[in-house]
Parts: structure tokens; C-alpha cells; sequence
């Protein structure tokens, strides 16, 4: 029997979907429903409850009936009909997204916690195995990040200073996602869909990167020539892997075959230069170099801030559009 999921774990478990699933029905941890009920969630959603016994679904609380906590609480998991899951969720949403004034709410930089950590649970199913379908989920996970930073005035703050001991690739797209969307918006960039876009560029950027081979990537030594051309192939592959999907943006593709082009033309795969190169891919491109730096890698410990800045500024002038990456540095504080 698995065990009581606490309510954060849940939380997150809801949103990025990892759920199980049987002959139609889902399995939703009670936490969701039970933990701090009357601060959080005055909106339970309204749908058929059952258990799972000996291999059959009973039902627990049909859709009429009110709820009872302590009905429940004796159980850790529920199973609801496939169809009702967009109830659950958005109930998930709501506790998550809302801001909450009640002095005893679920404080911001919780939410925001929740929010990153889902994020990595769907970038590491994306990972895993890639389908529209997560693709999906992850231009949803965008939306929530835009819609946070475009509600809550400290919400930026708030995300510039998660930290993450995730797996590299996972926190990594999370993290240049989050300062692009806030490098975008500090570049007057206002509409939601244009930070939509712009996100999940971020979120993308190294999708291509499912094609190269594991020991490559987590090779801690230096990489040999053929190595290296093998890694360089994965903004032209991630942009084959995304370019007929209509839900997506053509500048988010764009952004995510040119984030390692080169302002002076040195760049791949088609040594662009600056003129040629779309404000887009320059703010992932800027976000991915200054996430990279500043995390630990395979070959390289994690940089603080503002040596981070300090090295991009006196090392990567051929490569970084220097206006925009002012703008980054304003954003964390730092002086240019
Ligand atoms: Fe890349
Ligand atoms: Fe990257």
C-alpha cells in the first residue's frame, strides 16, 4: 500500500500529472482534498468518489453528497473517473495559483516552490519519452510561471532565488525558462501569449538533446571532437523534433534551433549573425549561458551571480547581445 502523500507532494503529483491510472479511472492522493480544507480550498469540486476493493471501484461519496474530511482521512488515495480529472486539477490550480490574502494561506514562495518543482516533473517525463501530449503539459506549466509573474508583483523575486539540487538538464530548462520569461518581460515584452512563447522556448531550448547519446551528456571529462559535433546537433534536432506542431510558436522554434548562435557569426548550426539572430533566441541564449554557469555541471562547479555576470561580460562579447544582457543583470540588482 503506498503512503499518505503529504499535501505538497500531492500537490505537485496533481499538477504535473503523474497519476495512476485504471480501466478509466485515476488515483488521486486525499491530501489534496483534506489537508488545511477550510483555508485553502472553499471550492472542492463536486464528482463521484471510489475505492479500489479487491480489484473492483465502490463507491465512496457520490457527487451529491457532501464531503467529510474524516471519511477521507481514512483513506490515501481516491479514484475518480478519467473524465472529472480536469476538476481535480483545476482545484490543484486554484490552491496553487490563486493568491491568497487570508493571513494563513499558502505563502507565495511555497506556491512558487510547488510550481518549480512540477515544472521538473514534467520536463523530466518530457525527457523521458517525448509525445504532444507532454508537450502540452509543459506549454501549461509555461502559462502558470507567466500568469505568476504577471499577477504577483514578487514573483519574480521570489523565483530568481530557487535554488535546485535536481538532475542538470531538468532544473536547467526550468531555470532558463523562468529568466526568460522575467528577461522578457523587463524588455517591455507585455502579452501574455509573447511570454507564453518565449517560455517555453526556454523550457525547450535542449529538447533536441533526448537524441544525443546519455554518456555524452553526463561525460565529466572533456569531449572529444566528434563528441562535441554530436552535442552540437541538438538545435537543429530540436527543432525538427517541434516544427510541426502547430501549437507551438514559430518564434519559439526558432529560438530553440538558434540559441547558440553567435553574435559575431561564430555560432551553430548556421552562423547567423546578430541581425539575423531573433530577440527570442537571444534571451534564451542568454538565460541558458547564465543558468549553466551559475548551476553545478559535470565538469564545473556552480559560479555565484554575480561572477557569473562578471565572466559574461569580460569573456562572451562575441557571442551575447550586451543591451539585453544588462537588462538580466539590472533584474538580480548587479551593476554593469
Ligand atoms: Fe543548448
Ligand atoms: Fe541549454
Amino acid at each position: 500500500m503506498a503512503h499518505k502523500k503529504i499535501f505538497t507532494e500531492a500537490l505537485e503529483d496533481v499538477y504535473s500529472d503523474r497519476l495512476k491510472r485504471k480501466d478509466g479511472f485515476v488515483e488521486v492522493p486525499t491530501s489534496i482534498f483534506i489537508e488545511k480544507v477550510d483555508v485553502y480550498a472553499p471550492d472542492l469540486p463536486n464528482i463521484d468518489f471510489y475505492i479500489l476493493k479487491e480489484n473492483k471501484f465502490e463507491i465512496l461519496k457520490s457527487a451529491q453528497e457532501s464531503y467529510s474530511p474524516l471519511v477521507l482521512s481514512m483513506h490515501d488515495y481516491i479514484w475518480i473517473k478519467e473524465e472529472y480529472i480536469e476538476h481535480v486539477r483545476s482545484h490543484v490550480e486554484g490552491i496553487i495559483l490563486k493568491p491568497n490574502t487570508a493571513e494563513n494561506a499558502l505563502p507565495s514562495n511555497k506556491r512558487m516552490e510547488i510550481l518549480r518543482r512540477s515544472a521538473i516533473k514534467v520536463v523530466e517525463n518530457l525527457f523521458e519519452k517525448l509525445s504532444p501530449e507532454k508537450i502540452n503539459k509543459s506549454i501549461k506549466v509555461v502559462k502558470s510561471f507567466v500568469f505568476l509573474i504577471m499577477k504577483d508583483p514578487k514573483a519574480y523575486l521570489l523565483l530568481t532565488r530557487l535554488s535546485s539540487h535536481d538532475p542538470y538538464t531538468l532544473q536547467h530548462s526550468v531555470g532558463t525558462a523562468i529568466n526568460a520569461i522575467i528577461l522578457g518581460k523587463k524588455l517591455k515584452i507585455e502579452k501574455e501569449t509573447e511570454l507564453n512563447d518565449l517560455g517555453l522556448a526556454g523550457l525547450l531550448h535542449d529538447i533536441g538533446k533526448v537524441r544525443v547519446k546519455k554518456e555524452i551528456i553526463n561525460k565529466s571529462g572533456p569531449l572529444t571532437e566528434e563528441e562535441w559535433e554530436e552535442i552540437k546537433k541538438h538545435s537543429r534536432d530540436g527543432y525538427e523534433i517541434v516544427k510541426d506542431n502547430s501549437r507551438i510558436n514559430f518564434k519559439t522554434k526558432r529560438a530553440i534551433l538558434e540559441h547558440h548562435e553567435s553574435k559575431n557569426g561564430t555560432g551553430y548550426p548556421q552562423g547567423l549573425k546578430t541581425d539575423q539572430i531573433d530577440l527570442y533566441s537571444k534571451i534564451v541564449s542568454i538565460c541558458d549561458i547564465f543558468n549553466a554557469i551559475t548551476s553545478d555541471r559535470s565538469y564545473a562547479k556552480a559560479k555565484p551571480i554575480y561572477d557569473a555576470f562578471e565572466f559574461m561580460k569580460n569573456n562572451l562579447e562575441h557571442k551575447i547581445d550586451m543591451e539585453i544582457f544588462k537588462e538580466l543583470v539590472l533584474i538580480y540588482g548587479g551593476k554593469i
